[in-house]
This record gives structure tokens, sequence and C-alpha cells, in this order.
């Protein structure tokens, strides 16, 4: 793990046993074991709990002293649990945080309505918080990410996908969980009003450079280090950024190896690799690795309206550590 992982991991280390119990009892359910079973699949395998770490950390830098954000962080989380469940169905992955995914173990109906389980437990874990901006904000958050899901749905396998269409499914699934995981931090907090705007903005920016990191391990990652199988997006015939990057200047000839394998999805050994490496001779691979540090480098900037303290620090760091994982 990284430093300011480690740094988080080890600040909140009460806290996220206090999470970790939450999402334990909360995943449980009276009348269908397969609900738990699903659950602790996926959950026992870890993850990076960036998240949780991300409200308690924005909870801690504006001085909250209670235990809501506890629940906050658990419902972030959980939340994050079930659009991955979702997710792996709708992309057809068979590799999550190293093992088989729930989809493949079990079948799509079980990873989709478990998933549906654990948006409702979220929703019900909130509420307990009794805040109704924070209802909002998560609420939003939860549409904006099936919002984003979906709009990447029907922006697949289309070659005059835009770099705007992929920053606002980025934006959608992945930033605005970010974002609210930040800023409902704030709020609990009751941090004033610019200092929430300045959290929303810092989680806003690490999501997208998050997810354009993300997009590049698909290529070049490693699938020990990413516990997901390398070359997934390309095989979904997906636009991420290094591809509409690739698109953008390749010749004629290119073309038409794009409209084969992602237009008619017509793919053969060997294609992965050359795809790889026109995105590597057109300079689209250090395009996207460019753009991914320009919303690092806006995230920290947002930190400015903070106030000054150890988290602040480790927010800035934590900009950092997204995109190098890909440096
Ligand atoms: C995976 O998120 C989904 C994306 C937004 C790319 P993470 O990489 O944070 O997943 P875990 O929780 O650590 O497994
Ligand atoms: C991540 O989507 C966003 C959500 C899970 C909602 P991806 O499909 O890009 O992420 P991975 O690569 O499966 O983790
Ligand atoms: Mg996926
Ligand atoms: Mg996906």
């Amino acid at each position: 793990m990284s430093k300011p992982l480690d740094r988080l991991t080890a600040r909140f280390e009460a806290k996220l046993v206090a999470v970790g119990d939450l999402i334990r009892t909360r995943m449980e359910s009276r009348h269908a074991p397969r609900i738990p079973e699903v659950t602790a699949h996926l959950v026992g395998a870890g993850g990076k709990r960036l998240r949780p770490m991300l409200t308690l950390a924005a909870a801690d830098l504006c001085g909250y002293r209670g235990v809501d954000d506890e629940k906050l962080a658990a419902t972030v989380e959980f939340i994050h649990t079930a659009t991955l469940l979702h997710d792996d169905v709708v992309d057809e992955s068979s590799q999550r945080r190293g093992r088989a995914t729930a989809n493949l173990l079990w079948d799509n109906k079980s990873s989709i309505l478990v998933g549906d389980y654990l948006f409702s437990r979220s929703f019900q874990l909130m509420v307990e918080t009794g805040s109704l901006r924070v209802l909002d904000i998560l609420a939003n958050a939860s549409a904006t990410i099936a919002e984003g899901e979906v709009l990447q749905l029907t922006a697949a396998r289309d070659l005059a996908t835009t770099e705007d269409t992929y920053l606002q499914v980025v934006r959608g699934k992945t930033a605005a969980l970010f974002a609210a995981a930040t800023e409902v931090g704030g709020v609990i907090a009751g941090a004033p009003e610019h200092q929430v705007l300045a959290l929303h903005a810092y989680g806003d920016a690490l999501g997208i450079a998050f997810q354009i990191a993300d997009d590049l391990l698909d290529f070049q990652g490693d699938a020990a280090a990413t516990g997901k199988n390398v070359g997934d997006d390309f095989r979904e015939r997906k636009l991420t950024l290094p591809i509409i990057k690739a698109i953008a200047v390749g010749g004629a000839a290119d073309h038409d190896f794009w409209r084969r394998t992602i237009e008619q999805g017509d793919q053969k050994d060997g294609d992965l690799d050359r795809a790889i490496a026109l995105m590597q001779s057109h300079g689209a691979l250090d395009a996207a690795r460019s753009d991914a540090r320009e919303w690092a480098t806006k995230a920290i900037r947002s930190l400015d309206a903070l106030p000054d303290h150890p988290v602040r620090a480790t927010f800035a760091e934590l900009a950092d550590y997204v995109i190098s994982r890909v440096a």
C-alpha cells in the first residue's frame, strides 16, 4: 500500500475497525443467506477502502469529533461495493480484488440483487445520521453514478466518442462518489460553505485522476497488482481516454483497425498488443497520463481553501499517489 493510504489507515485505525463492524453487521440478512455470502466474498477480499477513508479524513480535517462519520464512511463503502457488484455484471468481468467475481462464482442475478440490497442498506445507514443535507448529497451521487454507467454503455463501441463524453462518464461513475465522500465529511463537521465546496472539488478532481489512471492500468497494468484482468476495457470495446486520443491522431489504416476491433467487435489474438502499440506510437498513453497529472494538480489546488491540518498534507500526497500508479 502507498504511504498516504498507510498514514490514513494508521490515523483512523479505531474508526476503521468501527466502519468494518458496521459493514459486517449491516450486510447480514435474516432471510436470504446468499446476501452475506456474496457480500463477504467481495468485502473479505479487502479493497483499498479509499472512499471511507476520504470521509473520515475530511471530517477530521474540519474538526469533527463525533461518531456519525463512521456511519457515513460505511455508507460510502456500501455504495461502492454495490456498484462493483453491478459493474462486474455490466462489464462481464471475471476478476476483482484478486478473486473470481461474484457474477462468475454465483450468477448475474445474485450480483444485481445483492447489489440492490446493499444500496438500500446504505440508505438506511445514512438516514441514521439525521442529516437531510447528507442524504441529499449521497442520493444525488448514487443517481449520478448510475447515469455515468449508462452513458458509458451507450457511448461504448462508438468511435465518435469525444473526450467531453469520456469526462462526463468518469465524473459520473467514479468522481461523484469521491466528491460525495469528501463533501459529507465536511458537512457532518459543520464546516463553512467554502470548505465544503473545496472538499467537493478535491474529491471530484481526485476521482477523475483516479479513473484516468485506472483506465491506463487496463492497458499497462499488472493483474497481480491490480487484482483485475488487463485488457477488459478493450475486450468490452470501451472508448477510454487513451483510445479516444489515439483515434484522434491516427490515420486511415488505424481507423480500419479501430473500426474492426471496437465498432464491429471482431477481435483476434494480438489485437490488444497492436492497440497498445498504436496508442504508444501516437503518444496517447503519455497524453492521458499528463491529463491525469493535471487533474491531480487541480485536486491539490482545491486544498488551499482548507484549514492547515496534517490531513490536508496527506490529501495532497494522495493526489500524487493515484497518478503514481501509472507514472
Ligand atoms: C474500483 O475502485 C472502481 C473504480 C472506480 C476504478 P477501487 O480501485 O478503489 O477498488 P477497491 O475498493 O480498492 O477494490
Ligand atoms: C468503475 O468502473 C466505476 C464503477 C464501478 C461504478 P470501471 O468498470 O472502469 O472499473 P473497474 O476497472 O471495473 O474497477
Ligand atoms: Mg468494470
Ligand atoms: Mg465499468
